[in-house]
């Protein structure tokens, strides 16, 4: 079965990511796929929405991991500009993704081998000039789960498909 909704515009992509956020638990990793431009960033504000963030939620392109204080920590990390797997260490990927928040990483997919066993890769597809397909990918147990009460509170939320 393939696990994917639609959005119509940047708004439905804001609304499915706050669905998203009151599901997440510390530990949870979504790696997020795409070309620029798909809407990867635009989902993860929607999220940090959902978990009570206040401010703006910018892209980490240029630092590579932000941190937002909500009901649990958002770490949001955008891998575009990493070069070496090597880096992830300086930046503290790895303890970070273990600990006490939930952590979306953008172009996750480039360093698959440093992402935990148990994650939600989201594929964010350019359907048209404002649809955007959102396929979801999870390996492990906690990621199915997440991936389908996701989609379920989508669907209830009455999203395009
Ligand atoms: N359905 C949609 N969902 C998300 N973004 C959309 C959608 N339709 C148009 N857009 C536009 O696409 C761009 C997405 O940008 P962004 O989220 O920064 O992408 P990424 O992080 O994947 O590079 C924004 O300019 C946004 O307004
Ligand atoms: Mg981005």
């Amino acid at each position: 079965m393939t696990l994917e909704f639609s959005t119509s515009d940047p708004d439905a992509t804001g609304r499915a990511g706050a669905l998203l956020g009151p599901l997440l638990v510390p530990g949870d990793v979504v790696a997020l796929a795409g070309d620029l431009g798909a809407g990867k960033t635009r989902l993860v504000k929607g999220v940090a929405h959902g978990l009570g963030v206040d401010g703006p939620v910018t892209s980490p392109t240029f630092n590579l991991l932000v941190v937002h204080p909500g009901t649990l920590p958002l770490y949001h990390f955008d891998l575009y500009r990493l070069e070496h797997e090597a880096e992830l260490e300086d930046i503290g990927f790895y303890e970070t993704i273990e600990g006490d928040g939930a952590s979306f990483v953008e172009w996750g997919d480039r360093f698959p081998a440093s992402l935990p066993a148990d994650r939600l890769l989201v594929v964010v597809h350019r359907a048209g000039d404002q649809e955007r397909r959102f396929e979801l990918v999870p390996s492990g147990r906690r990621a199915g789960d997440l991936a389908a009460a996701w989609l379920a509170a989508v669907r209830e939320d009455g999203a395009p498909r």
